[in-house]
């Protein structure tokens, strides 16, 4: 199971934390939808205990959670502070002793806002910085942490963040977004270095793009929008540097002068696990049109992606095609050879609602996991050197830019009680998990 801490924290002023840059996203009017904000969310920094034991008595045996840089450096530098260390200390605890694995992400996307004031992440100096805070919570949670993860989806920190504006900080700057990429990647690799105990991996949310039909401009715009998504982060992690093609499209934009002697070196450093986050696959057309679309991409390269006809959706609008997960992980495979991968997300929001029954009855989010989990296996079975499925989301939670509107959790949270209420998937997933071959609903 999944979470990160500014969707489910809460307690954003206690403990000596400082202010993020969501704490400051969310307080700019029209940003978030309903004008939500993570200061409660599911106020598990007070509740974890309660959480670890739910996730005991389901029978999960993994807990991906990650920790707030400005609970533990309330300025992005300096001395740790010592409150915001216990508190992952406990959590940490809490779950060693029930026996469920803890895989911390260093970095979920709640930069310390001193540290954008200086210019966030299209400033070098941020991923130096970064290293210093993974040094930190290194020393304090090593022997027992056995799983790493550096950074969580640097495609949409940087792009949805310094691109297209969509997250924090809200900029909308290609040039910017480009650095950010780059300082994001190099940030990874430096903390890669100081993690020395335990496996070290990434979590990249892998998209694939294919054309929407042979036409030369939405085969042109779907290469772009491929290369964007994937090679721009995959190519430099195994050693390939930036993918040629997409540099001479953002030429105008910047002659990638960021990059120094020895960046690429310490990108490239071996992973030991490739973590995969898998929601949707992109059908691209260079012709806009009217309508919701999958995802954004940036302006410049001419492409949009729409779900395709009679393809059911999420609630997010995101195309359920758990088929599109085996391929991408028999690509990973076969072109970039991971010596393991980690599915370290995948989930679906539904209009879930809490029946007088008191039962959540998700059928919809039963059959997409049963389904994308069998895809996996399908991988697997092929060959590919799988060693985990993390499900997104423990509960329901902050989703971003679209508050709590979206519902993700295999747990429902009312948030104005914060009473947590197993849905009909959690119980299915748990008899899964215990091997009991669960029927669907
Ligand atoms: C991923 C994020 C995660 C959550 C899911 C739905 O992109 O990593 O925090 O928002 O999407």
């Amino acid at each position: 199971m999944a979470t990160s801490a500014y969707q489910v924290e809460g307690a954003v002023g206690e403990d000596g934390r400082g202010t993020s840059i969501w704490d400051t996203f969310c307080r700019k009017p029209g940003r978030i939808r309903h004008e939500d904000t993570g200061d409660v969310a599911c106020d598990q920094y007070h509740r974890y205990e309660d959480d670890v034991a739910l996730m005991a008595d389901l029978g999960i045996g993994a807990y991906r959670f990650s920790v707030a840089w400005p609970r533990i450096q309330p300025e992005g530098r300096g001395a740790a502070n010592q409150p915001g260390l216990d508190y992952y200390r406990r959590l940490v605890d809490a779950l060693n002793r029930r026996g469920i694995a803890p895989l911390p992400t260093l970095y979920h996307w709640d930069l310390p806002q001193s540290l954008e004031d200086e210019g966030g992440w299209a400033n070098r100096e941020t991923a130096e910085r970064f290293a210093e805070y993974a040094a930190i919570v290194h020393g304090a949670l090593a022997g027992d942490v056995s799983f790493w993860i550096t950074l969580n989806e640097p495609w949409v920190a940087a792009w949805l963040g310094y691109g297209l504006g969509i997250h924090a900080p809200g900029k909308t700057d290609d040039a910017l977004a480009l650095a950010a990429t780059h300082h994001l990647l190099l940030a990874h690799g430096l903390a890669a270095q100081v993690v020395s105990s335990g496996e070290v991996g990434i979590s990249l949310n892998l998209e694939p793009a294919g054309p929407e039909s042979d036409d030369p401009g939405d085969v042109r715009a779907a290469r772009l929008a491929d290369l964007h998504m994937n090679a721009l982060f995959l190519d430099p992690l195994f050693g390939r540097g930036y993918p040629n093609e997409l540099v001479e499209h953002f030429r105008d934009v910047t002659d990638m002068g960021f990059v120094l002697d020895g960046d690429l070196e310490a990108i490239a450093r071996p992973l030991d696990f490739l973590g995969v986050n898998y929601y949707r696959r992109h059908r691209v057309t260079a012709s806009a049109r009217p309508g919701p679309r999958v995802g954004d991409f940036p302006a410049s390269m001419g492409a949009w992606s729409f779900a395709p006809p009679g393809v059911e959706v999420t609630a997010m609008g995101w195309p359920i095609e758990p088929e599109g997960l085996t391929d991408l992980l028999i690509r990973l495979h076969r072109d970039y050879e991971p010596g393991r991968i980690i599915v370290t997300e995948n989930g679906a929001a539904f209009d879930d609602e809490l029946g007088a029954d008191g039962i959540v009855h998700d059928a919809r989010r039963i059959s997409f996991l049963r389904d994308h989990i069998a895809a996996a296996c399908a991988a697997l079975a092929a060959g590919v050197p799988l060693a985990g499925f993390l499900v997104w989301s423990l509960l329901d939670n902050f989703e971003w830019a679209e508050g709590y509107s979206k519902r993700f959790g295999l747990v429902h949270v009312d948030f104005t009680t914060q009473a947590r209420t197993p849905k009909e998937s959690a119980r299915w997933f748990g008899r899964l998990v215990r091997g009991e071959d669960p029927p669907l609903a």
